[in-house]
Parts: structure tokens; C-alpha cells; sequence
């Protein structure tokens, strides 16, 4: 039977269609599983929903994103009947009443107007400006998600999380310095190629060096951990490589047809990158070339996720 994963938060970027190719690579008896580039946090939800992992550590940079968080693991009601109000609010006059809750965002930061925007704006994307202010436009071709099921997926959600959650809105590096060779740390910062202008509080831009070095010491302390990041299109990579001292072992997920791609009617497939640490994989008592291959000749066997769980 095929489970539904509750994602409340519309996020671009989200790993939601990815998670099932990522979980069959979670060691069993993970104490905490730790996201220090939460975002809408599809992984843990997905790892909660499969039972990967009974505690969680959600961080993001974003402090109103984890406010939002905090709403939604802990008053599910309260942030969902707050998010009605605003989705019935905007009937008959949808693009004024997106700019009013704007404005009310930048001024007041609620969550239930974070939600609103994430559910109305183009792509689902935050975007801030130099003053901190959020300045994505609406997409005019949607009113954003019914909140009847925007309710669901909140209400599943809180009692995937509840409980057992730890959110916080660190630097990431802060978040990895508290993780132990119990825990499994996955990280999905945002891409080389993406652009980092706006304002930094919530665009730090994540220094390749520095995520390397960080890399680095997660290795020598035993820390087990998962990085999607970057790939590529057709023969077009994106982004250094990792370095080879790190030792990581490195999967790529086919993701379609890239839409550039189809546009040019080339047939270019897009691929994320996934590494896999070293650790990890003798965790896994696989090699890394076995599981390589397994993976390239066994995909849809490997990735059933329905078929593991
Ligand atoms: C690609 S998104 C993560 C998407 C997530 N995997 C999901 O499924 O929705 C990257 C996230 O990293 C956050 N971020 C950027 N710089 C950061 C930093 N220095 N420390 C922590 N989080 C950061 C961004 O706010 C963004 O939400």
C-alpha cells in the first residue's frame, strides 16, 4: 500500500519526490536524525511517516521559517484555522490581498502569513531583499493550497514530529559540532549555481571551503552523514567536485527530463548528486562500488520504496 507523506510547507527546492531514493541508504537505530538545511524538512517527514528515525534536530537559517515550524509541530489547529482565514480572506480580490499579508509578514513576521505566501508565490520560492523583506511576487494562476487539505497534511505532520523535535535557527556549523556517530546528519544546502543575492540573514552563502572543512570533521568524529548536492544535466555538471580525500561515495538520482532541455527538443536527463560518507557506507556493509552498481543496474528494484518498507 502506497503511504502518504504529509508536506505542509511548499518549498522550492523541497527533496519530497527524492526522499525515496535517499531512505534506503539510513542506517537502522538512528538516535537523531539531523537536517541543519531543513527548509520544508521532506526528509525527516519522510524518514518519520517510514520510521527511520524517532528523534529529529530541524535547523534552518530562516528564523521565520522555523517559527512557522514551530507553529505547525505544536498548534496545528491554531496555525491551520489561522491559514483558512487568510485563504478565505483573499476570495474575490486575490492579488491586493497577497501584497496586504506581505507587507503584514515583513512587518510582524507571523507564521500563518509565511504560510500563506509560501502556499501563493511563484515557484513556492523565498525570496528576501537587501532590507530582510520578503518580495516574492504571486502566482496569479492559483489561489494556493485548499485549506482543507492544508489542514491534513498539518495535522499529520504535528503527529509525526511532536515530541520528539528539536528546532533551532543556527548556522549550520553550529549544528553540526553537537552531532555523534549515533546520530545521521542529511544536508541539502543550497546549490553552487544558486544565486545568493538578497539579504544575508537568510542567503548566508554557503562557502564551498568551509562545507568541505566541515565535511572534514564530521568524518574524523564518526558522524554518519548523507549531502545531496548539485548534479547535472545531460553532460552539463554543476559545481565543484567534492574533494577525494573525504572518502564519500557519490549516487546520482535521476530526476526527468530537464525542462530546458525539452524545450531545445534535446532529451537531456537532469540527475541530483547524493554522497554517501564513509562511515555510512561501512554502516551499510556495502561497498560503495557494489552499492554504485546496484544502484545504476537495480534502480527501480533498489528504489521501490513502497517494496522496502
Ligand atoms: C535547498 S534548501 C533545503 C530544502 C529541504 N531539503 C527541503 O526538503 O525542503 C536549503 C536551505 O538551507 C537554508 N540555509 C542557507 N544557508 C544556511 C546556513 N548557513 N545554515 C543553515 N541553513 C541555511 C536555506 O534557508 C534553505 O531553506
Amino acid at each position: 500500500m502506497t503511504m502518504k507523506i504529509p508536506h505542509p510547507i511548499p518549498y522550492q527546492g523541497s527533496k519530497r519526490a527524492l526522499a525515496k531514493y535517499i531512505l534506503p541508504f539510513f542506517p537502522l537505530d538512528i538516535a537523531t536524525l539531523i537536517e541543519p538545511f531543513a527548509g520544508s524538512a521532506a526528509i525527516s517527514i519522510a524518514a518519520a511517516a517510514h520510521r527511520k528515525a524517532e528523534h529529529f534536530h530541524l535547523n534552518d537559517i530562516n528564523s521565520s521559517l522555523m517559527a512557522l515550524w514551530q507553529e505547525i509541530i505544536t498548534h496545528p489547529e491554531a496555525i491551520a484555522a489561522q491559514y483558512e482565514v487568510l485563504w478565505q480572506e483573499q476570495q474575490g480580490n486575490a492579488r491586493a490581498f497577497y501584497d496586504r499579508v506581505r507587507d503584514e509578514f515583513n512587518r510582524t513576521h507571523r507564521p500563518d502569513c509565511l504560510l500563506y505566501l509560501l502556499a501563493r508565490c511563484v515557484k513556492a520560492s523565498v525570496r528576501y531583499n537587501a532590507n530582510g523583506d520578503f518580495n516574492q511576487s504571486p502566482d496569479n494562476r492559483r489561489l494556493g493550497r485548499n485549506p482543507e487539505q492544508m489542514r491534513a497534511d498539518i495535522l499529520a505532520v504535528s503527529k509525526l514530529l511532536r515530541n520528539k523535535t528539536i528546532l533551532t535557527s543556527v548556522d549550520y556549523t553550529e549544528v553540526l559540532a553537537c552531532a555523534t556517530p549515533e546520530d545521521l546528519v542529511y544536508m541539502d544546502p543550497p546549490y553552487q549555481g544558486v544565486c545568493t543575492t538578497g539579504d544575508p540573514r537568510y542567503f548566508s552563502r554557503v562557502d564551498f571551503d568551509t562545507l568541505m572543512q566541515e565535511l572534514d570533521k564530521l568524518n574524523r568524529r564518526g558522524v554518519p552523514f548523507i549531502l545531496s548536492y548539485d548534479g547535472r544535466t545531460g553532460e552539463k555538471s554543476y559545481g565543484q567536485t567534492l574533494p577525494e580525500a573525504l572518502g564519500v561515495s557519490h549516487l546520482e538520482i535521476k530526476t526527468g527530463r530537464s525542462t530546458q532541455a525539452t524545450l531545445l527538443g534535446r532529451a537531456d536527463m537532469t540527475y541530483e548528486s547524493v554522497y554517501l560518507s564513509r562511515n555510512l557506507v561501512e554502516m551499510l556493509r556495502v561497498a560503495p562500488a557494489e552499492i554504485i552498481a546496484f544502484h545504476a543496474d537495480h534502480q527501480a528494484a533498489l528504489f521501490d520504496f513502497e517494496a522496502m518498507s
